[in-house]
């Protein structure tokens, strides 16, 4: 058997923040490895580090200390502008509270990325509304962000994500806000997502039952991230 390479290791990740006088650690010499496809789970009670680790995973943060390598790259050492590269080429972000564009509509907001990067023309276009069809929203690609239901804004930062094809997704939270049958859906849809595209995602949620339906759930819990059985 052909034993392929992790997309992502970190090993002995640590961050600490500064409060007032104390220092708290927040993550203790976490270790993940995620293979090509894997879809995983992080739980956790509010306040223990997940937005914190998912910043790290991503490049948006540096830790302490630790090593991370992410699909054939090595973060350690990167200056700003190579870790903003590394993000914008390897990384989808879906935020805990979502960071759309409220006055720019669906579609503007979902080739957003795709235009930083310089990416013009036709081609970005036409992906971007067959993302907005993928995540259900057909119809809605000129209606300004400000105008949708929180889980349209949902699923609209869901196909702003995927713009730039991402190797791996970060996804905080995404259904945190939406009602149960609704943060379904938007959980269907990431699944079939990692189903069709091979996308490896680690989704960090408060929802026990969807969690339980990923391929793994850890947990993190004073720093230390570590298998959960639900
Ligand atoms: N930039 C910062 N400066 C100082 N402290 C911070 C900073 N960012 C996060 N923290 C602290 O680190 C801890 C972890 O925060 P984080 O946002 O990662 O938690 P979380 O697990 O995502 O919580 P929630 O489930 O509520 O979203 C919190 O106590 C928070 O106050
Ligand atoms: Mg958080």
């Amino acid at each position: 058997m052909v034993k392929t390479e992790p997309l992502f290791v970190a090993q002995k990740i640590s961050k600490h923040f500064d409060s007032g006088e104390q220092r708290v650690e927040i993550l203790k010499e976490i270790n993940l490895t995620l293979h090509a496809g894997e879809m995983v789970a992080i739980v956790g009670a509010s306040g223990t580090g997940k937005t914190t680790l998912l910043h790290l995973f991503g490049g948006l943060a540096r830790p302490d200390s630790g090593t991370m390598h992410c699909a054939g790259v090595d973060l350690d050492n990167k200056n700003d502008n190579e870790l903003a590269r590394f993000r914008n080429n390897t990384i989808g972000f879906v935020f805990q509270f979502h960071h759309l564009l409220p006055e720019f509509t669906a579609l503007e907001n979902t080739i957003m990325p795709g235009l930083i990067a310089g990416l013009k023309g036709p081609q970005l276009q036409e992906y971007g509304l067959e993302l907005l069809a993928r995540v259900g929203l057909a119809g809605h690609e000129e209606q300004t962000v400000g105008e949708l239901s929180g889980g349209e804004q949902q699923r609209v930062a869901l196909a702003r994500a995927l713009i730039r094809k991402p190797a791996l997704l970060l996804a905080d939270e995404p259904t945190g806000n939406l009602d149960p049958q609704t943060g379904r859906k938007v959980f269907e849809l990431l699944q079939s997502l990692n189903r069709d595209l091979n996308l490896t995602t680690v989704m960090v949620t408060h929802n026990h039952e969807l969690a339980g339906r990923m391929d793994r759930c850890l947990v993190l819990k004073e720093g230390i991230l570590v298998n959960h059985q639900l």
